[in-house]
């Protein structure tokens, strides 16, 4: 049984009424910094999912340019390994792909739940992974410049990106680790694929598993969290979604 996610935080309060909105931003923050997630859950009608993402940072465009994206079956993306599809994700960081920074949080939330079994988005803690690797590995890891690449689905679009960043960056506001199984260009590096799979193997063993129920909302730290999805076989699953940019503390 994968684990279940244990950084919760409800928006409804134990009167049944919402929990203020002060209240409800000072315990997601305590929450983010140590869990590295937060899933919000038992939301009500009046809350505002945008509203909450604007209060994190300015949105960063997705792939199509818009800010707030759907997740959900599209047609003709079933050859693909893409998110508008039924098929499982590998682990990865989200705009691994970018030049610049990738997105500090990834937020995604419930419009349609799907039915039977799978669909989980899951979560595991990359830091902790880094941490665990030998003091060499990790070197290696930040001094080594890696090219990147788009999916498949996006080069078939048109957008065919070929960024160079290592796999762990010093920042000053915290570590980012960027990391995919299949979308790093392992060249003619022997040392990289090992450490690959153990990022991987890590995160099978590790990871929560989110199921959503309708309106839940799950925001992650981006530089700090992998994610993934299982497999689903509903067609009628619906998230939605918001890259947030880094804000720089000061
Ligand atoms: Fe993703």
């Amino acid at each position: 049984m994968p684990k279940q996610p244990d950084s919760l935080l409800s928006l409804t309060t134990f009167n049944g009424t919402p929990l203020s909105d002060d209240m409800a931003l000072t315990t997601f923050h305590s929450l983010m910094d140590r869990h590295g997630y937060v899933l919000m859950r038992n939301v009500p009608e009046s809350f505002d999912p945008v509203a909450f993402c604007k209060g994190l940072g300015d949105f960063v465009p997705q792939y199509t340019g818009v800010l707030v994206g759907d997740v959900t079956p599209e047609p003709g993306m079933d050859e693909f390994y893409h998110a508008g599809n039924t098929k499982p994700l590998y682990p990865h960081s989200e705009g691994y792909d970018f030049e610049g920074l990738p997105p500090r949080y990834l937020a995604l939330w419930c419009e349609t739940p799907n039915t039977g079994a799978g669909g989980e988005t899951t979560l595991a803690d990359a830091r902790t992974w880094a941490e665990s690797l030998d003091e060499e590995d990790r070197t290696y890891l930040r001094e080594r410049i890696f090219e990147w690449q788009t999916t498949d689905a996006m080069r078939n679009l048109g957008l065919d990106l070929h960024p160079e960043h290592p796999v762990i960056e010093d920042h000053p506001d915290g570590t980012i680790v960027r990391y995919s199984f299949n979308n790093l260009n392992r060249g003619d590096d022997e040392r990289i694929g090992p450490l690959l799979a153990s990022a991987k193997e890590y995160f099978e063993r590790e990871h929560v598993a989110i199921q959503y129920e309708r309106r839940d909302m799950l925001v992650f730290d981006n530089w700090r969290m992998l994610h993934a999805r299982n497999a689903f076989t509903d067609t009628g699953r619906h998230l939605r979604r918001i890259q947030i940019a880094h804000r720089s503390a000061a």
